[in-house]
């Protein structure tokens, strides 16, 4: 026979861990997702295009003369801007705010995003 003192600290104990592995497994899971945006993987990219939506339009292409179109343009040229704006080398309020605490792979991917939507810009690709 088990008395109740002992069984009472047996479901302690048990409680105790039962937390302590949860805590372990949220944590992990956590950190995981945050690894995957600061890579920039394809569920961070769907959600962060939505929000430059509102202003460069749909995949990039603004309906709005105030924002530029950001689809279709170069690459690189993508972003070198985004990191001019991380850094401050490019000043502008509205695109800084945007840009804060992403990484470069992150800014990586909304680049190469953006470059391969379909847009009415022109841009030639030179032969070098
Ligand atoms: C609140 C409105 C707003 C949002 C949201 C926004 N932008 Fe912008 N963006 C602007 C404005 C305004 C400019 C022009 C700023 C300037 O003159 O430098 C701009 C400029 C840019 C440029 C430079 C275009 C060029 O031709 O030089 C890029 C690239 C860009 N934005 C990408 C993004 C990305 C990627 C996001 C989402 C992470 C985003 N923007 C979210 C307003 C916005």
């Amino acid at each position: 026979m088990i008395s109740t003192g002992t069984k009472d600290r047996i479901m302690h104990r048990s409680l105790l861990i039962l937390s302590f592995l949860a805590f372990i497994i949220a944590g992990t899971a956590w950190a995981e997702e945050e690894e995957a945006g600061a890579q920039g993987g394809a569920d961070w990219l769907q959600q962060k295009v939505e929000t430059c939506a509102a202003c460069h339009g749909e995949q990039g292409v603004s309906e709005n003369p105030a924002f530029p179109t950001i689809a279709g343009q170069h690459e690189s040229y993508l972003y070198h801007v985004l990191k001019a704006y991380r850094d401050g080398e490019r000043e502008n309020p509205v695109m800084a705010t945007q840009v804060t605490g992403l990484s470069n792979a992150q800014m990586r991917a909304l680049a190469k995003y953006y470059a391969q939507q379909e847009s009415p810009l022109y841009t030639p690709i030179l032969d070098r």
